[in-house]
């Protein structure tokens, strides 16, 4: 199963609007073993990303409209130090800049996370050329007719979007900024922390139940923000793929914290979710935000000639070949360790299901929902919603 790559409260609405600290409005539900009882979090991954392409106002607005109670900008920087929404410093797979012939001479080679990428990256641009390209849509088997109509926002207007929406929508909308390779950042002269610390004091989010929520893949950056910053913090888990047999594996380059590669720790992010390691977290983070396989593994069969079976017989190996295994510890050890658990990427196409799902994403949900996640980043904020409503 390989990774996407990167480079490419409750009670009545009012008494929602009223909540500062952010819970899905509906009240607290048996059904739901999460940390605190609350029903788990929809979180818009991206936006809505199934729809519309990542990280846009009109993608925020459309999840905001399908129910997200967060939406979700990852933040990376201009070369004049604005804080904008991409998943990935390299803007050749999210936007049209390959058609944009005055900016042909800044393609180039960089080091992102120590591998080499080549294409167009944001710290070259200023905000105001960066804000004569277009957003397109990063997998080729969604909708496309989206594309080159839609600007690259500023985190400052995500945060006026949320704001003027939840006001319209009368329910507090959340905003769940990533600072993106903060180590590429600092090394680059262009710190996020600070920056986003800034405008979150600027619109008033600077407490522990503020609407807010910071996530980050490295743990130093995590650390710092512990002490200039009461907002809740999360420590993101990756993996770089897993196993034929379920097992995670912990390949550079996401199979480890890169501030931990930086620093010589021996650490990947396996030993990140040990008791040992949750405890760890628990000390600067209030959640964690790992990759789901780490919840509930997903294993392929291994036929008699040594090869995976193609379970769906397509003639090709995917998730739909995949069976879902017991559910490991990691969920039940980061509640006991008080840690909120919201795991990643929930995607509803049947051929990003495994196969026990039999393509109906609502059920993967609900197999999520049932062990007692917190929150789920969907691409599909309307299905993580109806089946956590139903
Ligand atoms: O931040 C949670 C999730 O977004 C991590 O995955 O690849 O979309 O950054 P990715
Ligand atoms: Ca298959």
């Amino acid at each position: 199963m390989k990774r996407f790559p990167r480079a490419l409260a409750r009670a009545s609405a009012l008494a929602c609007v009223a909540a500062a600290a952010l819970v899905a409005c509906g009240g607290s539900d048996d059904k739901y073993p999460t940390l605190t009882g609350d029903k788990p979090l929809v979180i818009g991954h991206r936006g809505a990303s199934g729809y519309l392409p990542d990280h846009t106002l009109e993608g925020y607005k459309k999840a905001i409209e399908l129910g997200a109670d967060f939406i979700e900008p990852d933040l990376v920087a201009t070369k004049d130090g604005v804080l904008v929404a991409r998943h990935e410093p390299n803007i050749s797979a999210t936007t049209n800049v390959k058609d944009h012939p005055e900016f042909a001479s800044r393609k180039r080679k960089a080091m992102v996370d120590g591998f080499e990428e080549e294409g167009w990256f944001v710290s070259d641009f200023t905000l105001a050329e960066l804000k004569t390209l277009r957003a397109i849509q990063p997998m080729a088997d969604r909708d496309q007719s989206h594309n080159g109509q839609y600007a690259i926002p500023t985190f400052e207007e995500v945060l006026a979007l949320a704001k003027s929406e939840g006001e319209r929508a009368k329910r507090t909308i959340g905003v769940y900024p990533e600072t993106k390779h903060p180590t590429y950042h600092a090394n680059l002269g262009l710190k996020l922390e600070d920056r986003l610390l800034d405008i979150l004091q600027k619109n008033g989010l600077t407490k522990k139940d503020s609407p807010v929520i910071i996530q980050s893949f490295e743990t130093s950056n995590l650390k710092y923000l512990r002490t200039k910053t009461q907002v809740r913090l999360v420590q993101l888990i990756d993996g770089n793929d897993v196993n034929a047999d379920g097992s995670m594996d912990f390949s550079l380059p996401w199979g480890q914290a890169y501030d931990l590669t930086v620093a010589g720790d021996s650490r990947n992010y396996g030993a990140l979710l040990t008791p040992a390691g949750l405890a760890d977290i628990k000390k600067y983070a209030d959640g964690i935000g790992p990759w789901k396989p780490y919840l509930i593994p997903t294993r392929l069969t291994i036929g008699a000639d040594g090869k995976p079976v193609d379970l769906n017989k397509d003639g090709a190996i995917d998730e739909r070949d995949r069976t879902v295994m017991a559910p490991t510890a990691v969920l039940d050890n980061a509640h006991k360790a008080g840690l909120f658990v919201h795991p990643y990427t929930f995607r509803s196409e049947a051929k990003r299901l495994a196969s026990d799902y039999k393509g109906d994403p609502k059920a993967e949900y609900k197999r999520f929902y049932e062990l007692g996640v917190d929150g789920v980043f969907a691409d599909y904020p309307d299905h993580a919603k109806a089946a956590r409503d139903d």
